[in-house]
């Protein structure tokens, strides 16, 4: 039995791959709704030779110092893995995973949502209703902009920002991108998406809705700078990371009429601070970072991080690793 690969797990995720590990593995689980603080992290890698982990986990130096030479793998369970250090991971020879594509549609379905619900002040109508303010039909009562027909501007046009465009066409929407690499003309085309560069997209776009991978090049890519680029009835909407967006900057021009309101489902820090000012704006609805919050997508993505987890303590290549960048 001693042969069993030794793993923690730094969550309870879903059966789908919770089940699996257990059956191979001589898994440590931690079951508390929050993360395991920093030191009890770094004492639970200690000789394990895969980690199953969260982007609530920060993968560094002293992270696979603490973990020690026999680990292999490090599996995150999220597309993103701006919590890693890949080329840390890649100089030790420990293998990373992610789990992209099943999440797509359902963290485009949640950008959607969020536009929507932006731009016909879903959130507001509700505390309104609730509030007992409601006493008649009111011809200007909590007016918005129209969605279909105005023009969605998607920064970052991958997977997820091609599934967002795939919507805003059912809405008869102009579609209009940014990426740092332009996508094929072959892909482009079917979703009637034009390139453009930043200064020249934002300041055409109603809505703007940012799906680009945290990196040192797109970190603070939306700032005061880039705010004032927008028009001042444009509707913000990120689902990649928080601090692509400067917060402060963001604040501002909420408070400021420089663009008209904004939908987050990530912020800089996360959880976001009660005292943060984005949170008292009636132009800001923020969501707990739930994009990829479908039951079925949970599952495929359980699935997915224990078959790179299962693959990587046995030294067999990864479904879908994450490959160190240049
Ligand atoms: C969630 O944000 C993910 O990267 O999967
Ligand atoms: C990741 O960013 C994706 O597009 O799936």
């Amino acid at each position: 039995m001693s042969e069993r690969p030794k793993v923690f797990v730094t969550r309870v995720i879903p059966d789908e791959g919770l089940a699996a590990v257990r059956a191979v593995c001589e898994m440590d689980l931690w079951t508390d709704e929050l993360p395991p603080p920093r030191d009890e992290l770094l004492r639970r890698v200690a000789g394990r030779d895969g980690v199953l982990t969260l982007l609530t986990d920060r993968v560094d130096g002293v992270f696979l110092d603490a973990a020690g030479p026999g680990l292999k793998v490090v599996s995150n369970y999220a597309v993103g893995f701006d919590n890693i250090d890949v080329a840390e991971c890649a100089r030790r020879g420990v293998a990373v995973g992610n789990t992209p594509g099943v999440l797509t549609e359902t963290t485009a379905d949640l950008a959607f949502a969020l536009l929507m619900a932006a731009a016909r002040r879903l959130p507001e109508g509700d505390r309104y209703v609730r509030a007992g303010q409601w006493r008649t039909w009111g011809p200007m009562l909590l007016l918005g902009p129209d969605v279909h027909g105005a023009t969605i501007g998607i920064v970052g046009f991958g997977r997820i920002g091609q599934a967002v465009a795939r919507r805003a066409q059912g809405f008869g929407m102009e579609i209009l991108y940014h990426d740092l690499h332009r996508v094929p003309d072959e892909v482009a085309e079917p979703l009637g998406a034009t390139f453009l560069p930043l200064e020249d997209l934002l300041p055409r776009c109603d809505y703007v809705s940012i799906h680009v991978n945290l990196s040192e090049e797109t970190r603070g890519l939306i700032k005061a700078e880039t705010l004032a680029w927008m028009k001042p009835t444009a509707v913000l909407v990120n689902t990649s990371r928080g601090p692509v967006i400067d917060h402060r900057a963001l604040a501002d021009a909420l408070r400021h009429g420089v663009i008209a309101a904004a939908a987050l489902d990530v912020t800089d820090p996360e959880p976001i601070p009660m005292d943060d000012p984005l949170v008292g704006m009636d132009n800001c609805l923020i969501v707990p970072h739930i994009a990829s919050a479908s039951r079925a997508t949970r599952g495929k993505m359980a699935a997915m991080a224990a078959a790179n987890l299962l693959a990587g303590v046995r030294r067999e290549p990864l479904p879908t690793p994450v490959h160190p960048p240049g």
